[in-house]
């Protein structure tokens, strides 16, 4: 939208922080029909971006700042991965920003919450695919962005760059479907390193149903609004649609990289421990995977976090 060498914006209709796979990806379709501003983690990384980043199969020159330099924005998307969540929001707080909008994986809305006071701040989700190859970013299938009431805004730019995007009345009903196909497929997929499509298959198909049926009443709990052959059903239609692929736990644990366990197996232990429900199935994953995370931390040295 910005011709070249024009002059940046002093405020931003939206801006993005996490210039990863997915705020890349948004980022960079945002970008031919509006301003809007990436917030990298520092200034090498910044710079790195500011020279292009292809995504696709386009050369994409993002207005770029450090986290340490965000500007001003009316609406802010958080992309980064759940770990990093309260770093996020530390940023986000200081850009004066009417919204705040986490369209992360796990339960990130509490953490949040708590570290960033300002405007709204809520959690929406999205089933829009990017992956990173190198410096390359690979979108991986168009999905849908579901944002909570308040936020009608966001979702119209994200229309206006030809995203699927819409308000969902019940969003927290849409963010608790969405935890069910994470706690079930992420950690079984990254614990036996093996591809979505594999866990529909004997032996692991008895473990994936396994994992659903222990899930549901809690999330049901919670407000989920979906009977338990519907979440199977669910579960099943995902990892059928996405059978070729890695699952991003998965692939966080082959580069050694912390996982987003902790706002997603660690927030249904938490939930399930507040209903007084037993999902030791669960459990033993998050152990499980917890090992695989780089320094071996277990469970017993860190806690989930207290995201929901
Ligand atoms: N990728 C997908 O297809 C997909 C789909 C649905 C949902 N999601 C969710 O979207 C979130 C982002 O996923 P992703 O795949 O885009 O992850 P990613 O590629 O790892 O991107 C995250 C980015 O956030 C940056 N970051 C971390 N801390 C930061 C900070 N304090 N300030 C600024 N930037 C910071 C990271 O910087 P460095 O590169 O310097 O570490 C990285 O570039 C996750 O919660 C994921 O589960 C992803």
């Amino acid at each position: 939208m910005n011709p070249p060498d024009s002059p940046l914006p002093d405020r931003y209709p939206l801006a993005i922080i996490g210039a990863g796979a997915l705020g890349l990806r948004f980022a960079a379709r945002l970008a031919e029909v509006m301003p809007v501003a990436v917030i990298a983690r520092d200034d090498v990384r910044a710079a790195r971006l500011r020279a292009g980043v292809t995504v696709g199969d386009h050369l994409y020159k993002p207005d770029v700042f450090p986290a340490d330099a965000p500007p001003p924005a009316d609406w802010v998307i958080v992309l980064v991965k759940a770990g990093d969540t309260a770093d996020a929001a530390a940023i986000a707080a200081r850009m004066d920003a009417q919204g705040v909008l986490s369209l992360q994986n796990g339960l990130t809305g509490k953490v949040l919450r708590a570290h960033c006071a300002t405007g709204r701040v809520d959690q929406g989700i999205t089933t829009e695919g990017a992956y990173r190859d190198g410096d390359h970013v690979w979108p991986s299938g168009a999905g849908e962005t579901l944002v909570p009431a308040g936020f009608e805004p966001v979702a119209a730019m994200l229309a206006r760059a030809g995203l699927r995007a819409r308000v969902e009345p019940d969003i927290g009903a849409a963010r608790l479907a969405k935890l069910l196909v994470n706690v079930a497929i992420n950690p079984l997929a990254a614990v036996h390193r093996v591809n979505n499509g594999a866990l529909l298959a004997p032996p692991l198909r008895a473990e994936l149903d396994h994992l659903v049926r222990e899930a549901w009443p809690v999330l049901r709990a919670e407000g989920l609004a979906l009977d338990e052959p519907a979440a199977l059903a669910r579960v099943h239609a995902v990892a059928a649609a996405t059978a070729a692929n890695r699952a991003s736990m998965l692939q966080d644990v082959l580069a050694s990289r912390r996982t987003e366990i902790d706002a997603i197996t660690g927030a249904l232990v938490q939930m399930a421990a507040r209903h007084g429900m037993a999902v030791p199935t669960h459990d033993a994953l998050y152990r499980a995977v917890k090992a695989l995370e780089p320094g071996n931390r277990l469970l017993s040295e860190s806690r989930p976090c207290t995201g929901t």
